[in-house]
């Protein structure tokens, strides 16, 4: 359909329908109110008297669309004015305003107040846009909307275009706010950690004042994701409740504000940080920021999680993901670490092939003079001592064993002992005169630079048109510190923080139209760089370099509140792990098989029974994959709340469901509490088949309405005990 344009005097009854769907876009003209609609939410704006978009309603749906009344300024009160008062849509900061604004701008005669007003729309489908503009000034704000009306979810990005004839400066520019219905009390979910323990789910009251979360780092970070969820009253738990919840997809400095005014309005602010943030834009340029993403369900913490995975996986993952379960990955890092080498990587190939491994990816240490983290960054030719006769070798016999071969790779590094730096010390950002920190004995390169991109993308195509490569592992091991950029004019040099993270995006969505079978994993030192920016370009994530199972549960759990279990990587390694702990290889196993299954042991130390379990695993978890992959989670006991953790996840035809279950410490003799399942028919029979004896339910065949109420008990004993139920649907 066409899209339709309107100026405010020209508005026209206008009821757009994309073809076959139901109405996703609609703008009334008598009480200009648009309403965006999903399966079972409503989002609701309009503009008010003053010719300002403002927000109206967000939340479960309302089908009946005249019971809303036009947008209306709020009443001004004590200190505050009407449009300061106001929840709009996209304020920027100028006259009284005091809450966070989407957009700060100077120009360059010193004027730093813009007020923002309805221009005009576009409506197309399940997009709608709205621009605004300033008052006086050219400057025009487009506010995108798309609607997943399957997901219940709703994307804003906003275009900033300087239509002016002098230069401008933007000091902030965010994606858009998200309002709560005014006057309740809220609790924040959101996810945070460090290296080796990212992803940890916190939660706390929403009070009068504002809460920060963000990263400076550069990258996405492990220290915070863009991710929030906000419950009412702080009485969701994961089946009952109102949760509003939503994402930022960019994998660069981030922030999310989430303010209580002292008007008990809460609002979330999301976009580019503005933090050390300066982008100054010439007459005709434009800037668009990241996609803020959110959504709303009365279904509490377990269906918010369950929309954005199916957000993710049919929406965001690259197309070609949605019908390619992610296959079992082998990683040599923790059996070999830098010391790679043919015959030592065909030895445990070998044995990785025996156990039913599908990829094999060799680590770092392959490149340059890469013998340990000091050196070889940035050089991205075959160490020829560690491959005297090149990769290929090792990829055909890795192939000849039915697997497919990956490798690892750090392309936006370079170490100072590398030829690529002893060549271009310039291209690092730095400071000039000022020290060059290094974090993991490396440096970040410049890939603002247009140089500088071009050469990591150079180097990544003679590698993969050089190698049969059908995977790469693209890690990412240090923050940012001294970001300059002295090549470009002062004015320019703080565009680093955008531009890094578009050329970014530019050399993988580049990488991936001309190796279209290439699949990717995000790694940052660990969990560092997991966000819908990235996911839009990758099959997978590194989820922690905390291979440690138990320490695993509560950063899978947070995990899975923001993102899909089929990009979440878990592997299966050694104990004692790096915290000391020693678990039983069943439970690392069925702990890795929450998501994504590798295996990152040191194969040659395992034993004949080691061997033969892995074997058994393997298989089990090929059987349930496809349930575990693209089925909908249900997380019924949580690692955060007691002894027992567990999960179920039911397929998408809802024919299997797959219970993995977890006990951290019996005491007392006591039994494992009885689990309930979810998300079964009532009405229909399953077939149970159990990996073990654990099962203490007799029956082979019981009702969807016994398994969710009466539940299932299950003779789970001692320290790091586990066991795993699979649910065939009876015909
Ligand atoms: C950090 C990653 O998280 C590890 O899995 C491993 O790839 C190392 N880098 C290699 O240097």
């Amino acid at each position: 359909m066409k899209p339709i344009r309107l100026g405010l005097l020209g508005l026209f009854i206008l009821i757009v329908t994309s073809a076959g769907m139901a109405q996703s876009v609609r703008f009334d003209p008598a009480r200009k109110l648009w309403f965006l609609s999903t399966r079972s939410t409503s989002y609701v704006l309009g503009i008010n008297e003053e010719n300002g978009v403002q927000h109206v309603y967000w939340g479960k749906r309302v089908a009946a669309d005249g019971d809303f009344a036009p947008a209306h300024l709020a009443s001004a009160y004590g200190f505050e004015t009407r449009e300061g008062l106001t929840a709009e849509e996209y304020p920027a900061w100028g006259g009284m305003r005091y809450a966070e604004p989407c957009l700060k701008v100077t120009f360059p005669e010193g004027n730093r107040d813009l007020v923002l007003n309805y221009d005009s729309q576009k409506i197309s489908a399940d997009t709608l846009e709205i621009t605004l503009k300033d008052i006086r000034y050219g400057v025009f704000v487009t506010l995108s909307y798309r609607v997943f009306p399957r997901f219940d979810v709703i994307e804003k990005t906003v275009g900033i275009e300087n239509r002016t004839k002098q230069p401008l400066l933007l000091e902030s520019a965010q994606s858009g706010v998200w309002h709560l219905p005014q006057g309740q009390r809220y609790r924040l979910s959101y996810l945070h950690g460090f290296w080796a323990g990212e992803t940890r789910l916190a939660q706390e009251p929403i009070d009068p004042g504002k809460k920060i979360l963000e990263s400076r780092r550069g990258n996405t970070s492990g220290q915070a994701s863009p991710w929030f969820a906000i419950d009412a009253l702080g009485a969701a738990d994961e089946e009952h409740g109102n949760v509003w919840f939503g994402a930022l997809g960019w994998s660069g400095n981030w922030k999310l504000v989430i303010e209580d005014t002292p008007y008990d309005q809460v609002r979330v602010v999301g976009g580019f940080n503005d933090f050390d943030f300066s982008y100054p834009l010439k007459p005709g340029e434009r800037l668009t920021t990241p996609a803020f993403y959110g959504g709303y369900t009365d279904l509490g913490f377990g269906e918010a999680s369950r929309l954005m995975h199916r957000f993710e996986r049919e929406a965001i993952l690259p197309a070609r993901s949605a019908d390619h379960l992610r296959p079992i990955l082998y990683n040599s890092w923790e059996a070999t670490y830098f010391n790679v080498n043919e015959p030592a990587q065909k030895a445990l190939a070998d044995k990785a092939a025996g156990i039913g491994v599908e990829l094999f990816v060799m680590d770092d240490g392959w490149f340059g003079q890469r013998n340990d983290d000091r050196a070889g960054l940035g050089d991205w030719y075959v160490n020829p001592q560690k491959f005297p006769n090149g990769l290929t070798p090792l990829i055909h016999y890795i192939k000849s064993k039915g697997m497919k071969f990956g490798l690892w790779v750090e392309p936006e590094m370079v170490n100072p002992k590398s030829d690529l730096y002893r060549k271009h010390p310039d291209w690092v950002i730095n400071f000039p005169g000022r020290p060059r920190t290094e974090g993991r004995n490396q440096l970040v390169l410049n890939l603002a630079r247009e140089d500088v991109k071009a050469y990591v993308f150079a180097s990544l195509v003679k590698l993969l048109s050089e190698n049969n490569i059908d995977f790469l592992k693209w890690d990412m091991n240090r923050h940012f510190s001294e970001p300059g950029w002295p090549e470009v004019a002062p004015a320019d040099q703080r565009k680093l923080w955008v531009n890094y993270v578009l050329n970014l995006y530019d050399i993988l969505d580049r990488l991936r139209a001309r190796y279209p079978n290439l699949e990717i994993e995000s790694c940052s030192g660990g969990g560092g760089r997991v966000d819908l920016g990235i996911l839009k370009r990758v099959e997978q994530a590194w989820t922690s370099d905390n291979t440690e199972a138990f320490d695993r549960l509560t950063i899978q759990d947070g995990f899975t509140h923001a993102y899909a279990p089929k990009v979440m990587m878990d592997w299966v390694t050694d104990v004692p792990n790096l915290n000391g702990r020693s678990t039983p290889l069943k439970y690392r196993f069925l702990i890795a098989m929450m998501g994504s299954v590798g295996i990152g042991a040191n194969l040659n130390r395992w034993s004949e029974q080691d061997f033969a379990l892995a074997s058994k695993m393997v298989a089990y978890y090929k059987a349930i994959r496809a349930t575990v992959q693209e089925g909908d989670l249900y997380r019924l006991a949580s690692p955060r709340e007691g002894e027992l953790t567990a999960s179920q996840y039911v397929s998408r035809d809802g024919q299997q469901s797959v219970l993995l279950a977890f006990l951290r410490s019996q005491q007392f003799l006591r039994p494992a509490p009885t689990i309930y399942l979810r998300g079964l028919d009532e009405n229909s029979n399953y077939r149970l088949i159990s990996i073990d004896d654990k099962l203490m339910e007799k029956g082979d065949v019981l009702s969807g309405a016994y398994l969710m109420n009466h539940g299932l008990n299950f003779n789970l004993t001692g320290d790091f005990d586990s066991t795993s139920v699979t649910l065939e649907r009876v015909k």
